[in-house]
C-alpha cells in the first residue's frame, strides 16, 4: 500500500503545488474563507467525495466511502485561514490580498488535506472504513473547532489526525509528539477596588495599585511554590492600568493577562487556585475585586495509540532519520483540542524549513515553507489513515 500511495501521491505533486499557490496568492480572515471553502468543495467533489459545505461557517466536509468491512470512521483535521498580516516575501504567488497573509501554513494545511483525499479517493476500494475529512475555518482566533463540532462534524468519529507545518523541523521530516502538544489558553480579568485619598495620607485610603503590585507578586511566588513544577503554568499579566495623579491614592485597578497550563487537571483549577489569592489580598486590605476568567481552548493531548500509528508510518515511509519524537510541548494554543472531546487524535508536525535559506518563525511576514512538505504530509496522513484500520 506504501508504494502506491507514494507513486500516486508523487503524480499528484505539481498539481498540489498549484493548489497551494493558489490558496496562498488568495487568502482569506477567520470566517471569511468564502472563496477557499467553494475552492476546497471543487476540488472534493472532483474526487467523487461527498461535500457539505458551511459546516461551522465557512468550512467544508468531505465524506469518503471505504468498502464498509469496518464502520469506523477516521477524521483528517486541516484548516483554511489565513492572518491579518501584510506579507513581505518575494513570492511569484504572494499574496494578493492588502493586509492578509498565509503566515501560518494554513494553505499548505489545506493543500495536504486535499493531497489525501485526492489519494485515497483512488484507493476507496482498499479502504476499510470511511474518512471524514475536516477543512475548518477561523482556527487563528481559536473559534473554527467550536463551530465545526457545534454542526455535528464529529458526530460517530472515532479518531481523528491533524497537522501543522513547523519551520525549525526540515522539510521531508516529520515531527511526533506523544501527550501534551500545546497548551491551554485562558483569558484573564481582574479589577480591585479600592479607596481614593491623600497620597500622604495612607491609612485613611484603600490603595488599589500596592494591593494589585502585591497580587501579582503573589501569583508568580505561588506558582513555584504551590503548584506541581512538572505541570508547568505561565502567568503573564500583560495590560494593567489605574490611578489618576502621582498625589492621589487609586481606588482603582484594572489588569488583564493570560494563563497557559499543560496538565488539564492544573487547567481545571486555575480559576479557583487563582481568585483565592486574589481574594486574600483584597480581604486582608479591606479592597472589593472582581474576577473575569475566560477559559479558551484547552491543551491539545496527543493519544498514545494514534501517535504511534502516525510514527510508525513516517518511519516507513521516509526511514528514522527524518522522524524526530519531539520531547517538548510548545506553550501555543491549538483549537485542535476541541475535537479531542469527542474522539483520540493525534497531530504531527510537518516540517518545512529549508537548508539553505533562513526560516523565519511562523507569523512572520516573510515565513515562506518548503514546498516538497506537501508530499510528506500527505503521503504520512494517507498510509497512516491504512494503519489505523490495520492496528485495530
Ligand atoms: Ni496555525
Amino acid at each position: 500500500m506504501l508504494s502506491q500511495i507514494k507513486d500516486l501521491a508523487e503524480t499528484l505533486a505539481p498539481r498540489l503545488i498549484e493548489i497551494r499557490r493558489h490558496i496562498h496568492a488568495h487568502p482569506e480572515l477567520s470566517g471569511q474563507e468564502y472563496q477557499t471553502a467553494a475552492y476546497v468543495a471543487g476540488v472534493l467533489s472532483s474526487c467523487g467525495i461527498q461535500v457539505k459545505e458551511a459546516v461551522g461557517k465557512t468550512g467544508v466536509v468531505g465524506n469518503l466511502q471505504g468498502n464498509g468491512s469496518d464502520d469506523r470512521i477516521l477524521a483528517i483535521r486541516t484548516d483554511m485561514d489565513a492572518l491579518p498580516i501584510q506579507e513581505r516575501t518575494n513570492l511569484d504567488f504572494a499574496s494578493r490580498k492588502p493586509g492578509i497573509m498565509h503566515a501560518c501554513g494554513h494553505d499548505v494545511h489545506t493543500t495536504v488535506g486535499l493531497g489525501v483525499a485526492m489519494v485515497l479517493s483512488q484507493l476507496a476500494e482498499a479502504l476499510p472504513g470511511n474518512i471524514r475529512f475536516l477543512f475548518q475555518p477561523a482556527e487563528e482566533i481559536a473559534q473554527g473547532a467550536s463551530w465545526m463540532v457545534r454542526d455535528g462534524a464529529m458526530r460517530d468519529v472515532n479518531a481523528i489526525f491533524g497537522v501543522h507545518v513547523f519551520p525549525s523541523i526540515p522539510a521531508r521530516s516529520v515531527g511526533i509528539r506523544y501527550g501534551a502538544l500545546t497548551a491551554a489558553a485562558d483569558d484573564i480579568e481582574i479589577f480591585i477596588q479600592g479607596e481614593s485619598g491623600h497620597g500622604a495620607r495612607p491609612h485613611e485610603a484603600i490603595d488599589a495599585i500596592w494591593i494589585a503590585s502585591q497580587v501579582i507578586t503573589a501569583l508568580q511566588q505561588a506558582i513555584s511554590r504551590t503548584q506541581n513544577p512538572l505541570r508547568p503554568i505561565v502567568l503573564t499579566i500583560g495590560q494593567i492600568s489605574g490611578g489618576r495623579a502621582p498625589n492621589v491614592i487609586a481606588d482603582q485597578v484594572r489588569m488583564a493577562g493570560t494563563v497557559r497550563s499543560l496538565h488539564p487537571e492544573t487547567h481545571a483549577n486555575l480559576p479557583q487556585w487563582i481568585e483565592g489569592i486574589v481574594a486574600n489580598f483584597c480581604n486582608t486590605y479591606g479592597a472589593k475585586y472582581e474576577m473575569n476568567y475566560r477559559r479558551g481552548v484547552p491543551s491539545v493531548q496527543n493519544d498514545l495509540f494514534l501517535s504511534q500509528i502516525l510514527e510508525e508510518a513516517s518511519r516507513e515511509a521516509w526511514g528514522s532519520d527524518r522522524v524526530q519524537i519531539l520531547t517538548e510541548p510548545s506553550l501555543g494554543a491549538e483549537d485542535f483540542s476541541l475535537y479531542l472531546e469527542h474522539a483520540p487524535g493525534s497531530m504531527f508536525r510537518l516540517g518545512v524549513g529549508s537548508g539553505d535559506r533562513l526560516n523565519h518563525p511562523l507569523h512572520h511576514p516573510e515565513f515562506e515553507v518548503d514546498e516538497s512538505a506537501i508530499l510528506t504530509g500527505v503521503v504520512t496522513l494517507a498510509y497512516a489513515a491504512f494503519k489505523y484500520w490495520k492496528q485495530r
